[in-house]
């Protein structure tokens, strides 16, 4: 062994120079103390550092508004920025769901105020933009929490992918995320304060086939979110994307938690523990990856390289998989239902 590492380094002399051992003795120092660096930011960002508190956003009784609040990590944003003594605008498709969940917040936190408006986003109706430009026009929004969001009903092939999906993914994810923030974000930079967080997911961070449109969709607001991070900071106003994995919800169709999934509660808490945490998420700016397993896989994801060709056929085998099983499942209930008939 001793012999065959002095015939390397005899060969390399005699090729590239005196100078080329050193220079490769450096280089590898240098790369070991890269990764021993990354490893104690990773560390430090996702379970020691906190988060900027919330209150630089906004003072007790001034608003949060969170779209899609009806559910899963929407409701659970709003139900921990009352806890937090905001006001709460929730937005979502269906009245009664709104209804309900503010009268939970209003009966729990007896100072909080809330308000409703029920939209739905897919129908990029201007009334509806109309009628929330109206409702916040004299609020005082400290936070906006731009969390709707539809992925694939069930991984699909782009090529087998409907119009309808299609559409009411880009017009859900990415017309409604941009529409509402430009109504919401003048008066946080007019304020010089507030705080804009927007779902991501690694749907977006990774190219991920049979997702593709929300793949693509979620990677649109992964750019968007950060290039206006940079425009904003001069008005004061913090944005980050928000980077999920999997988290249990209607969406996901995951119910039960693990360690690699938590639910909306432990995730919306992470989050917004986090909030300004750069390292969480790999050194992204403008980015967060607050719940610390995913945190983990987003710098195991970025160190292979985010357009890694082994990621992406293991991702693309991971969702054929999926789908098989989603459309057995399919075929199941449609038998069980015809018997019920
Ligand atoms: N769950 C995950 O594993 C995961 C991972 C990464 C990122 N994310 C992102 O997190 C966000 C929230 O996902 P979730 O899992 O909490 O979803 P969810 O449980 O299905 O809740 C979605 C919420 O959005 C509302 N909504 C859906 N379509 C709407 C429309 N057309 N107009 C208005 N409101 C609409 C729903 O209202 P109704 O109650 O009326 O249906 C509900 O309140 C999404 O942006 C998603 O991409 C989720």
């Amino acid at each position: 062994m001793a012999s065959l590492v002095n015939e390397a380094v005899a060969k390399i002399s005699s090729t590239l120079g005196p100078f080329a051992i050193p220079a490769l003795a450096v280089f590898g120092a240098l790369s070991v103390l890269s990764i021993g660096l990354k490893a104690v930011n990773a560390i430090l960002s996702l379970f020691i550092l906190s988060g900027t508190n919330l209150r630089k956003f906004g003072p007790k009784g001034s608003w949060a508004l969170v779209t899609g609040a009806s559910d899963g990590i929407g409701k659970e944003f709003s139900l921990q920025l009352a806890a937090k003594g905001f006001n709460i605008l929730l937005v979502s498709r269906t009245e009664s769901k709104l209804a309900t969940l503010a009268t939970e917040i209003e009966s729990k936190y007896a100072s909080t105020q809330t308000k409703i408006l029920p939209m739905d986003f897919a129908a990029n109706d201007s009334a509806d933009y109309d009628r929330l430009a109206a409702l916040i026009k004299d609020f005082d929004i400290a936070i906006l929490v731009n969390n709707v969001g539809k992925s694939h009903d069930i991984p699909v092939p782009f090529l087998e992918t409907t119009h309808k999906e299609m559409n009411d993914i880009i017009t859900i994810n990415i017309t409604g995320t941009l529409k509402v923030t430009q109504l919401v974000a003048p008066g946080m930079a007019a304020r010089k304060r507030g705080l804009i967080l927007t779902m991501g997911s690694f749907g977006g961070l990774l190219p991920t086939p049979f997702l593709a449109t929300y793949s693509g969709s979620k990677a649109f607001l992964q750019y968007w979110s950060t290039a206006l991070g940079a425009e904003l900071k001069r008005d004061g106003v913090e944005v980050q994307l928000v980077v999920g994995y999997l988290i249990t919800s209607a969406m996901s169709k995951v119910r039960k938690p693990s360690m690699m999934i938590p639910t909306p509660k432990g995730f919306v808490k992470a989050c917004l523990g986090k909030i300004g945490v750069k390292g969480t998420a790999a050194g992204m700016e403008g980015t967060i990856t607050p719940y610390w397993a995913h945190g983990l896989m987003h710098w195991g994801v970025t160190a292979l390289g985010i357009f890694n060709g082994t990621v992406l056929m293991k991702n693309l085998g991971m969702n054929v998989s999926i789908r098989k099983r989603a459309l057995k499942k399919r075929e199941r209930e449609a038998a069980q239902g015809k018997k019920g008939l």
